[in-house]
C-alpha cells in the first residue's frame, strides 16, 4: 500500500493506494467521531463491495447504515440527493456520523453533496471503485449534483476525511469505463509531468490489460499531480493552478452537452476535447507538430475518441460560449506550452477555434 497526503492544514488528509484496502477497516476507524457511518453506493457496486466493506466496519465494532441510490449520471440530481437525507434522518444520523461513498464519481459527488449540507456538514470518506473516480474525482473535495440546466451546477466543496483506492476494484469495471479513467490519467502528465507520459507510452498495454503494478503506478501518480495542484489551489482562483486540471474540458463539456450526457462517457469526451486543445496550441506556436500527433496517438490507442462525431463546429462554437468557463466576453483556454507543461491562455484568436472544429468536429 501507497500512501499520499493532500496537505490543506488542519484538513489535510491521506490517500491510500493498495491491492485488497477495501476491508482494511482499521484504516477508517480512528477518523470517526462516533462509531456509526452510512455507506452511499449504488445496485451495481452494492452486490460486488458493500458486504466486504460493511462486514469489516462491523467487525471494528462500527454501526453501518446501508443506502442505496440509482446507478447513472442521471441520478447525480436533487431526487436522489434527497433520498439519502431521507435515509440519514429515518437512521437517525448524527452531525457526527460519517457518510462514506463507495462508488464511481457519481457517488463520490452525490454523497459527498449530502456530506457536505446535511446537519451543516459531516465528515465524509471516499472510497472510489473506478478509475476515473480514483485518480481525479474522489481527490480535491469538490461535490455536486447536476441541475436540468447545467452539469454540476449545484454543490460545494467539501473535503474528505480519508480516500481509500483499492486496485482490486477495478477487475470488475466495464473496460469501456477503464479506458474512460485513462483519459484522466493522460490528462495528467499532459499538464505536469513530462516523464509520466512517456511512461504512459510505454505502458498503456500493460494498463488495459489491467496489470495490478502499472495500474497502482498510474493511479498514484495521478493522485500525486492533483493532490500537489489542489494542496496549492484548493478553490481554483482566477489565476491558480487548479483550473489547468480542466485541460480538455471545454470542448469535453461541449461535447457531453452537445450530444446528450451519457452518451459519450466523460472520459471519452474529454480525450476528443484535449486532441482540439492540442491542436489549438499547435496552431499558436506553442506545441510542435510531433508531439501533437504523439498526443492523438496514445489516445488512439486507448480505445478513445480523437474527434467529435455527431456535433457540429458551430453548434460546438455555441456551447463552448455558454460553458461556465466563459467569462467576462472572453473564453480561456487552457492549453500546452508542451508536452507536461500546460497554461492558461485569453487570447485565442476565434479564427484558430474555427479552424480546430473544422478539422476535429463533424
Ligand atoms: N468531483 C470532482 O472533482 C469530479 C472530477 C471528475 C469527474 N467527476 C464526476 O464523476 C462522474 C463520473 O464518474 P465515473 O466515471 O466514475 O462514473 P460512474 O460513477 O457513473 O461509474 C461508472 C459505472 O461503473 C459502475 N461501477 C463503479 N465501480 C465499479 C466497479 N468497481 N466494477 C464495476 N462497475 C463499477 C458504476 O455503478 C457506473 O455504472 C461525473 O458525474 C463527473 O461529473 C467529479
Ligand atoms: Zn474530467
Amino acid at each position: 500500500m501507497q500512501t499520499l497526503s493532500v496537505a490543506l492544514g488542519e484538513r489535510s488528509y491521506s490517500i491510500h493506494v493498495g491491492t485488497g484496502i477495501l476491508d482494511r477497516a482499521d484504516l477508517i476507524a480512528p477518523f470517526l467521531a462516533q462509531r456509526k457511518v452510512a455507506v452511499v453506493t449504488n445496485p451495481t457496486v452494492a452486490p460486488l463491495y458493500l458486504g466486504r466493506v460493511a462486514g469489516a466496519l462491523a467487525r471494528e465494532d462500527i454501526e453501518v447504515v446501508r443506502i442505496i441510490v440509482p446507478d447513472g449520471e442521471e441520478h447525480k440530481d436533487w431526487r436522489a440527493l434527497n433520498g439519502i437525507f431521507d435515509a440519514l434522518l429515518e437512521q437517525r444520523c448524527a452531525r457526527d456520523t460519517t457518510v462514506i461513498a463507495l462508488g464511481g464519481g457519481v457517488i463520490g459527488d452525490l454523497a459527498g453533496f449530502a456530506a457536505a449540507t446535511y446537519q451543516r456538514g459531516v465528515p465524509f470518506v471516499q472510497i472510489p471503485t473506478t478509475l476515473l473516480a480514483q485518480v481525479d474525482s474522489s481527490v480535491g473535495g469538490k461535490t455536486a449534483i447536476n441541475h436540468p440546466l447545467g452539469k454540476n451546477m449545484v454543490g460545494a466543496f467539501h473535503q474528505p476525511r480519508l480516500v481509500l483506492a483499492d486496485m482490486e476494484t477495478l477487475k470488475t469495471l466495464p473496460q469501456r469505463e477503464l479506458r474512460s479513467g485513462l483519459a484522466e490519467v493522460i490528462k495528467h502528465g499532459l499538464i505536469r509531468d513530462a516523464a509520466f507520459f512517456d511512461w504512459l507510452e510505454a505502458n498503456l498495454d500493460r494498463l488495459l490489460a489491467r496489470d495490478p503494478d502499472a495500474l497502482e503506478h498510474a493511479v498514484v501518480r495521478s493522485i500525486a499531480i492533483k493532490a500537489e495542484i489542489v494542496g496549492q489551489d484548493e478553490r481554483e482562483r482566477e489565476r491558480g493552478l487548479r483550473v489547468l486540471l480542466n485541460f480538455g474540458h471545454t470542448f469535453g463539456h461541449a461535447i457531453e452537452t452537445g450530444l446528450g450526457y451519457g452518451t459519450w462517457l466523460h472520459g471519452e469526451a474529454v480525450a476528443a476535447g484535449m486532441v482540439m486543445a492540442a491542436d489549438l496550441s499547435r496552431q499558436l506556436g506553442l506545441l510542435s507538430e510531433a508531439d501533437t500527433t504523439r498526443i492523438r496517438s496514445l489516445l488512439e490507442r486507448a480505445g478513445l475518441p480523437t474527434a467529435a462525431k455527431g456535433i457540429t463546429p458551430g453548434r460546438m462554437q455555441e456551447l463552448i460560449r455558454i460553458d461556465k468557463k466563459a467569462r467576462s466576453g472572453r473564453i480561456h483556454f487552457v492549453l500546452l506550452e508542451r508536452l507536461g507543461a500546460a497554461m492558461l491562455r485569453a487570447d485565442v484568436p476565434p479564427g484558430a477555434i474555427d479552424h480546430t472544429l473544422s478539422r476535429l468536429a463533424a
